[in-house]
């Protein structure tokens, strides 16, 4: 049975100060079980210090982006073995705000997850439709190339990356997809991960993100299909990420 993956991305929030705090609190109130894995992916200024608060807790650490080269002359990025070197067991790559703020394309996230694997991180990729497709009737489309091109010559990794479906529309604007909305595209990945790889073993998982709250994230993980959520906002408060990893 795999475990649900229950993950945080703070996003551009948190100095290191507010970071203790928050772990602080966080490792106190929320009762963790064994059906489910923790992730928090704070910034990267925050990495070092809560890679040494949760090395004794269960609970992962995980990026938010990196570079594809292990290093050299790129001003101002990280790669993945700095992040592996922090205690990162996870990165998300190809966030929507990656792609739609700074630009990044399939072929960048490609190299990305290329460069992540190869240092034994699991990536997290991320997919998703702006509202102008979706009115188009083109989720589908948009999110079968965003899978193609992204996971393409890794068909026989896919079991080492999770995916997140995170509709743009439903990003940070209060108004999250219905579960129905995210269970039919969550099976549409699936399908087309079992075209690219068709023996595969279905360890990916498939999370939902967009608007995830602390009342209604359990209707989500009623959802068999809903292996696991990406929250941003309400990530940020310690007691409300605590009752989304216990609503279920
Ligand atoms: P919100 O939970 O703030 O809508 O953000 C979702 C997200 O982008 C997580 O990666």
């Amino acid at each position: 049975m795999k475990k649900r993956l229950i993950s945080a991305n703070w996003k551009m929030h948190k100095t290191i100060g507010e970071t203790e705090e928050f772990l602080r609190i966080f490792l106190k109130s929320v009762s963790l079980k064994d059906d489910r894995e923790v992730l928090i992916c704070p910034p990267f200024t925050s990495l070092q210090t809560a890679s040494q608060i949760l090395k004794n807790s269960e609970v992962r650490l995980g990026a938010q982006n990196c570079h594809w080269e292990k290093k050299g002359a790129f001003t101002g990025e990280i790669s993945p073995v700095m992040l592996k070197d922090l205690g990162c067991d996870y990165v998300i790559i190809g966030h929507s705000e990656r792609r739609h703020i700074f630009g990044e394309e399939d072929e960048v996230i490609n190299r990305k997850l290329i460069s992540a694997l190869e240092e034994g991180l699991r990536p997290i990729l991320c997919v998703g439709e702006k509202i102008e497709d979706r009115e188009a009737g083109m989720t589908e489309k948009v999110v079968e190339t965003q899978l193609r091109l992204g996971l393409s010559r890794l068909e026989d990794h896919i079991d080492s990356i999770d995916i997140a479906y995170e509709p743009v529309w439903a990003i940070g604007t209060g108004v999250p997809a219905t579960p129905e909305d995210a269970v039919n595209v969550h099976r549409f990945i699936n399908e087309v991960l079992d075209r690219l790889n068709p023996s595969r073993k279905r360890e990916t998982r498939v999370l939902y993100g967009g608007s995830v709250k602390p009342e209604n994230a359990g209707e989500f993980m009623k959802r068999e299909e809903i292996e696991g959520l990406l929250v941003g906002g309400a990530s940020l408060d310690p007691e409300s990420f605590a009752k989304i990893v216990e609503s279920f």
